[in-house]
């Protein structure tokens, strides 16, 4: 496994996070071959939110953990709160204490890794965020801090009030979901891609020593889940087998590496529970893709170079 540093810490972290988010249902023996499976391969680095399975996701993590006998020292957690499901965005103080409290219990520890903040509040008050963080810092249930779906003047007004570092920033990135690099590679060009979604997301990151986390990395952006074996994306499966079959990977290795290979230093989030996958992509720390290849894929994903 590679590893990295996360914002401007010193917390070393795994290029490849374990996303949680559908962990709710896993049989108890498959959790506990699971996360074995993950500590083996140097994944300690798990990813939650409050809402996930309606806090069960954190629950089910928190009971294979502890069946396992593993040590809080050798696992990293990340949660997130903010999102109050099909009603609103909520980031007020009470939330946000409310929140991260739940989600200790839930996860039987007495502190989180990172707390992000799921999805922007456009109601948010600074000064109630900026609140929340001393809080959380002070009684040592939060360390570090950092935000999901925010484009950078967003976090630049978050900013404004906190006295914490935000040291991530978690968004939908992807062969599947180019977005934040479209818009680069088409500037100032009347196709769709150009149309910048995010504020510049990506550059504001590299620009501000802020790890850009890349969600649902194996996801289409069109509804019809996963890339790989998916008729919509022929093209681009064609050319994931035969760049594979250079350096003897599977597909969704390629599909991985892609990610990993931005020099912005993202870290993939991974959502799979399938063992033989999460091996799959872990191999993408063992390969690397040409310039050449690495556009030939964004091409064939559907996507253009002017
Ligand atoms: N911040 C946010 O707003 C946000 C939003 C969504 C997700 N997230 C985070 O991102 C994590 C990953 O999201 P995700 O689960 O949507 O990501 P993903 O890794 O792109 O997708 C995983 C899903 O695709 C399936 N899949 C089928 N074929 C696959 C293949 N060849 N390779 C990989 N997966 C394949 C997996 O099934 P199997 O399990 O059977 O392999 C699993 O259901 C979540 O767990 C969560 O932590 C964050």
């Amino acid at each position: 496994m590679n590893y990295q540093i996360l914002g401007k810490t010193n917390l070393k972290v795994p290029v490849i996070g374990v996303g949680c988010m559908r962990m709710a249902s896993m049989p108890s023996h498959d959790l506990q071959n699971f996360i074995v499976r993950c500590l083996d391969l140097g994944l300690n680095f798990f990813d939650h939110a409050d809402i996930y399975g309606g806090g069960k996701c954190e629950e089910v993590l928190a009971g294979g953990i502890k069946s396992l006998g593993i040590g809080r020292d050798k696992i990293i957690l990340q949660s997130k709160c903010g999102i109050v499901p099909g009603k609103m965005y909520d980031f007020s103080e009470s939330h946000i204490l409310q929140s991260v409290d739940g989600i200790l219990k839930r996860l039987e520890t007495n502190y989180l890794d990172v707390l992000i903040l799921h999805r922007p509040d456009v109601l948010f008050d600074g000064e109630e965020v900026a609140a929340a963080f001393d809080k959380l810092q002070k009684a040592g249930k939060v360390l570090h801090f950092g935000v999901s779906n925010h484009s950078p003047i967003q976090i630049q007004l978050l900013k404004k009030y906190i006295n914490q570092d935000l040291i991530v920033n978690q968004m939908q990135f992807g062969l599947g979901h180019c977005k934040m690099i479209s818009q680069s590679l088409e500037v100032n060009m009347n196709s769709d891609g150009a149309v910048c979604r995010d504020g510049g997301a990506l550059e504001y990151c590299r620009l501000n020593d802020i790890t850009v986390q890349a969600w649902s990395p194996f996801q289409s952006d069109n509804g019809s889940g996963c890339f790989i074996d998916n008729g919509n994306y022929g093209s681009l499966n064609g050319v994931l087998w035969e760049i594979g079959q250079k350096y003897g990977v599977s597909k969704t290795t390629i599909a991985a590496v892609w990610v990993l290979r931005h020099p912005a230093k993202i870290q993939l989030i991974t959502g799979t529970m399938n063992i033989n996958r999460l091996d799959e992509i872990t191999k993408a720390t063992e390969v690397n893709l040409t310039r050449e290849e690495w556009y030939r894929l964004y091409l064939s994903a559907g996507h253009f170079l002017p």
